[in-house]
């Protein structure tokens, strides 16, 4: 890999000094390059613009949900999928058009329901039976008519992490088509007044590398509906599109997982008679994963002649659980002097009190010292968003750069913030 350098050997981010960046900001420090988010989200609809069918590209927030990102969304004129009612009221307070938006979930509460409902989420993708009962009475209540998908387990196992699987039969997600739950489900929604079933729902999973999976998905869903002697208007195959962390991952490019999907819904179209149905995919990794870089400065270290070399950085598992939590891989660059020749290999530590704290397994890096910026790449999608404050380490600042301009999206977390709801314990005091 060669990364693009400024004349002083930085590496730069859309232009922009990464080191400047540091230097401005402090670190740990996200940064997204938001030329290549919207790059991705704009190849993501030509190629359902150049294949002439309806179509929905969805942001799942979950990647990374600040008002920002969804402001960004929203002037590319793509939907969004939240998750959660905070995911929704991050949505709403950046503007986001709600019409626009589609909630997925597996317990969503009745107060989020509500919370959708009056704030005119354009589609719910109903998960459980349970739901199906609180939104029927929730759009009862309220004399509406609310749009919904029905998420189904369609009982495909994706090759990734078992964690990330969502599409194997044995999942807490969606309605069960091989027992009948889903047919179940569909009667139920198809004669409710107050609920207009557009389509069905199905995600296999994450970070995925080939169309298999997806094709199935498509087909399984278009299959499905017309078992039951119903067009429907939507089909949604979810995310799950996978991207390059390391050499190892050999990503596709965005348009054969898209254009696979177009493929079997066309052959399906014709095959049933049916109207093209709206194509919806819900890519959320693809969009701010290989955007998003996470800036480190160089601490301690520790060599364990003959065993491994430990450098350790200002950040780690708080911001980045991933490779403690799925055993991810990453690649990490010297920001000082990316393209430098490598001497050593190292395994990058975090701050953090637990040995699982680690941010790259494995790196070959030119010699370091204190105070030099590290740079791991690709961490833009489920990092900041699975930040937490273990060991009371405040979260990192946000900053997105367009243009050569960078500007704070999330500001850092200070030690202030983090104790802002801790109350004093009285009860004690006698
Ligand atoms: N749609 C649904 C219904 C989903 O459950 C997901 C991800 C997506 C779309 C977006 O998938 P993507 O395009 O981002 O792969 N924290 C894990 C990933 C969990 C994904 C959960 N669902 C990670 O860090 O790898």
């Amino acid at each position: 890999m060669t990364y693009p350098i400024n004349e002083k050997q930085h590496l730069t981010v859309d232009g922009v000094d990464t080191i400047e960046l540091a230097k401005t900001y402090g670190t740990p420090l996200a940064v997204y390059d938001v030329t290549l988010i919207r790059k991705t989200m704009r190849a993501f609809k030509r190629i359902f613009e150049q294949e002439n069918v309806p179509y929905v590209v969805s942001y799942a927030g979950k990647a990374f949900a600040t008002k920002a990102i969804y402001q960004v969304a929203a002037q590319e004129n793509i939907h969004a999928d939240v998750v959660s009612g905070g995911e929704l009221y991050t949505a709403i307070k950046a503007d986001f058009p709600t019409q626009h938006l589609s909630f997925n979930g597996n317990n969503k509460s009745y107060d989020e329901l509500v919370m959708a409902v009056e704030n005119g989420v354009g589609t719910i993708i109903v998960d459980n039976f349970l739901e199906l009962q609180l939104l029927s009475e929730i759009t009862a209540e309220k004399n509406v008519i609310q749009d919904i998908l029905l998420r189904i387990s369609p009982g495909i196992s994706a090759h990734t992490h078992e964690f990330i699987s969502t599409g194997q039969q044995d999942s807490k997600f969606g309605f069960d088509l091989q027992t009948g739950q889903a047919k179940q489900a569909y009667d139920i929604a198809i004669k409710d007044n107050h609920l207009h079933l557009r389509g069905l729902h199905a995600h296999i999973g994450s970070q995925i590398f080939d169309v298999t999976g997806f094709e199935k998905n498509a087909a399984l869903l278009a299959d499905t509906a017309y078992s039951w002697g119903w067009q429907p208007e939507v089909i949604n195959t979810g995310g799950g599109f996978g991207i390059r962390y390391t050499d190892e991952d050999q990503p596709l490019p965005e348009n054969e997982f898209a254009d696979a999907i177009i493929r079997v819904l066309k052959e399906k179209a014709t095959q049933y008679d049916w109207a093209m149905p709206e194509i919806w995919i819900e890519p959320g990794r693809s969009i701010v994963g290989p955007a998003g870089q996470t800036l480190y400065t160089v601490g301690s270290r520790k060599d364990i002649p003959g065993i491994r070399n430990y450098l350790a950085v200002d950040g780690g598992m708080g911001d980045n659980i991933r490779p403690a939590l799925y055993q991810a891989n990453y690649e990490a660059v010297l920001a000082n002097q990316p393209n430098a020749k490598s001497e050593e290999i190292v395994r990058i530590a975090g701050k953090y009190c637990e040995s699982g704290d680690v941010l790259v397994w494995q790196e070959e890096l030119p010699a370091t010292k204190p105070g030099d910026i590290l740079s791991v790449l690709a961490t833009g999608a489920y990092g900041y968003a699975m930040a937490s404050n273990y060991n009371r380490n405040p979260r990192p600042a946000v900053v997105f750069v367009e243009n050569g301009q960078h500007q704070v999206v999330v500001e850092r977390e200070t030690f202030e913030h983090m104790i802002s709801l801790d109350q004093d314990y009285t009860l004690g005091d006698k």
